[in-house]
């Protein structure tokens, strides 16, 4: 947290420090556990994050939601972000089953942006989370869990890199050109979790 976020979260910051701690405990745990081989750990990286104040102000704003730490723990669903980078598509959804296995992790929903893909190409599962701790307003802080392949987020980096290239004005075949770049990818990952549980059938991996 920078101090920025210390500020604004104020009284609750330790607490939200340390639910994120705990979470990415909990998660790596039950991650080593898919396997007892640490070569075959299901994931290539994972990464987290605390909403910046400019981004929780902005989506308070956007909600027409009053402008205070409260109201952005009770009603955000990203206060905190925690994204885990698959290889496969496969792995995604055995992750899914362990977090639903999970008593003590509250999911109140799973956006599946694989089964069913954003309108410009964007894939990933969402699973959002209520985490709640002592002294907090509301029922829980929300935290989003993203999970996607390589290829998924490779993606989703480029994307978001030229969406935000504010002097590039999306033109009709940009967008349809990441679109295919979008489907594309995805048509690898199949091709790889193919390859992969052909590998697994025979034993070679
Ligand atoms: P915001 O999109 O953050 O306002 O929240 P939302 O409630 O609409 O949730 P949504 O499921 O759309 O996605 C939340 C997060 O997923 C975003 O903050 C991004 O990290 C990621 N995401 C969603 N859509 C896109 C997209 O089109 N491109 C990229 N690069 N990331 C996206
Ligand atoms: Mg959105």
């Amino acid at each position: 947290m920078n101090e920025e976020q210390r500020s604004y979260f104020d009284k609750y910051s330790v607490q939200i420090e340390q639910v994120l701690d705990r979470l990415l405990m909990q998660l790596r745990e039950m991650l080593e556990g898919i396997s007892s081989d640490p070569e075959q750990v299901p994931f290539e990286h994972l990464i987290c994050r605390i909403k910046s104040v400019e981004s929780i102000r902005e989506k308070l704003a956007h909600k027409g939601l009053p402008d205070d730490v409260d109201s952005a723990i009770c009603h955000l669903n990203d206060i905190v972000g925690i994204r885990v980078v698959t290889h496969f598509i496969g792995d995604i959804y055995s992750i899914l089953d362990m977090i639903y296995d999970n008593e003590d992790w509250n999911v109140i929903q799973v956006k599946d942006y694989i089964a069913s893909p954003k309108e410009n190409g964007y894939r990933s599962l969402h699973v959002i989370l209520r985490v709640p701790f002592e002294g907090m307003p509301g029922e829980g802080m929300g935290v989003e869990l993203q999970l996607r392949t390589i290829a998924m987020d490779c993606w989703a980096a480029l994307e978001h890199k030229i969406r935000y290239k504010k002097h590039i004005t999306e033109t009709a075949i940009i967008s349809e050109e990441l679109k295919r770049c979008a489907d594309e990818m995805a048509s690898t990952d199949l091709t790889m979790q193919t390859i992969r549980d052909v590998l697994k059938e025979s034993e070679l991996l």
